[in-house]
């Protein structure tokens, strides 16, 4: 058969209301133009994130009654360990409410003003963490990954020349570890392949510095190997999500993505200083490190999930999706970051607006636009999330503008793409008439979560 079926039927269901055009327009502006201030109920299709938007499957329901809520040494987390012990074989195994957790507890304890951080790209969060102690986030993706027509299957491989030149230049005494994020969230979710992790290791390795994989979409970047690298075809998802972290020296991950929960994230690693380390301040801020901020019932659908996330039929349904979105949007010459990856779409809002310069922030304006169409709520990955500023105070455009449509897992069905196509249709066909935005207020860090813009006119 040609077409893909969702692996699962729905049991329950959650209204969606559709507001008026008159009324998203009203509510954006209340918002200041900023779609994270906008209440949910008023977004009918919320793409704004694939982080703990999922739907949980029966078992995982089913698992939850069995949540052991002790303080200490609960069913649930020996049930959680020794699922991530089998994925990751990792000696250390840390649970966390979610994944900045982690990378604000490894952060804390490893890293002093100056060091130095390399990563393919840091997440937001994992640069703030980061940035937070003083330290430099470095993002060294491959040339390939930042140009968004181009069609290669690894755009998310970090640059392993630059990596190298990276530790000549400060030492590897700065350099506390190096990161890599599979799949690479800010470049548009491309994956990277095991051949690249196996070089990124081999060249930390020679150098003494430890490699944590930023593992949040480890089971799409397994899946994405699985069906693009040279090798893989055979072996299981499990086998490849182990090989990868074979390569790896610790993890930390939000499984609000591929643990398809809700909330939770955990921290592993092998070395044991750094768990003793990581276990005093986590007791701290988390919990007892049995639980880590978790309930016993979250510990037990993270335990299912995990696992459900490397089934091969529930990878090839959500890959499906997008690559149903993708294809429409090549049917309408609407640009977006080329191939698609594994949990949402990038529309390339420098191409789509060009008429919009980068610190007029066309990202929001494609936002906006696809909001008062058709009450469909996205993010802007542009010059507002990761711009900077330079000594004097100059803010600087960041490298891509882009817009994700990220998909919920198990939640949307086809239809309601449909419907999102012919909002995009509608948004493409008015982009001459979309115009920039002007920020009123920012904070200091973070600024796209909560920071107001204002429409600029058009002339
Ligand atoms: N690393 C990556 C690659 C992420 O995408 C995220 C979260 C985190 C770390 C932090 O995890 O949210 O559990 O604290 N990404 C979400 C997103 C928020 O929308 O892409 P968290």
């Amino acid at each position: 058969m040609k077409t893909t079926i969702e692996p699962f039927r729905i049991k329950v269901t959650e209204p969606l209301q559709q507001i008026s055009h008159r009324e998203r327009i009203a509510r954006l502006k209340e918002a200041r133009y900023n779609v994270f201030l906008l209440d949910a109920e008023d977004c009918p299709i919320d793409l704004l994130t694939d982080s703990g938007t999922g739907a949980m499957s029966t078992q995982q329901w089913a698992a939850m009654m069995l949540g052991d809520e002790s303080y200490a040494g609960s069913r649930s987390w020996k049930r959680f360990q020794h699922t991530v012990q089998e994925i990751t074989d990792m000696k250390h195994i840390f649970p966390t409410h979610q994944g900045r957790a982690a990378e604000d507890i490894l952060a804390t304890v490893r890293l002093r003003p100056g060091d130095i951080i390399p990563n393919n790209s840091h997440f937001d969060t994992t640069r703030a963490n980061v940035e937070f102690v003083g330290a430099i986030a470095l993002d060294l993706l491959c040339a390939e990954g930042l140009d968004s027509n181009l069609d290669t299957p690894f755009k998310g491989n970090m640059d392993v020349e630059r990596l190298e030149e990276c530790i000549q230049t400060y030492g590897r005494e700065r350099i506390p570890f190096c990161m890599i994020t599979v799949t690479n969230n800010t470049g548009g979710g491309q994956p990277v392949s095991l051949a690249n992790i196996r070089t990124v290791r081999e060249i930390t390795a020679r150098h003494g510095i430890p490699l944590i994989i930023d593992a949040c979409r480890f089971a799409e970047n397994a899946y994405l190997i699985q069906q693009r690298e040279e090798g893989y075809k055979a072996k299981s998802l499990m086998e490849i999500a182990q090989e990868m972290f074979s390569l790896a020296d610790g993890a930390t991950m939000s499984m609000k993505k591929d643990g398809l929960v809700n909330i939770g994230g955990f921290f592993v690693c092998n070395d044991d200083n750094l768990a003793e380390d990581f276990r005093n301040l986590l007791i701290l801020r988390e919990g007892f490190p049995t639980y880590g901020g978790l309930a016993g019932r979250d510990l037990e659908a993270a335990a299912v999930g995990l696992r459900e996330a490397l089934e091969e039929d529930y990878q090839e349904y959500r890959h499906a999706t997008v690559r149903y979105l993708s294809t429409r949007l090549d049917d309408r010459n609407i640009p977006y970051v080329r191939p698609v990856g594994g949990h949402a779409v990038f529309i390339d809002a420098k191409q789509f607006l060009p008429h919009i310069p980068p610190l007029h922030y066309p990202g929001i304006g494609l936002v906006n636009a696809l909001y008062i169409e058709g009450g469909v709520r996205s993010v802007e990955l542009g010059s507002v999330m990761f711009g900077s500023f330079d000594e004097e105070g100059n803010e600087r455009p960041a490298p891509l503008e882009l817009v994700r449509l990220a998909i919920p897992r198990r939640v949307y069905t086809q239809s309601h793409f449909d419907y999102l196509i012919e909002v995009l249709d509608e948004v493409w066909k008015k982009r001459e008439e979309i115009g920039g935005y002007r920020i009123t207020y920012q904070p200091k860090l973070l600024r796209h979560f909560t920071c107001h813009f204002e429409q600029r006119s058009m002339n």
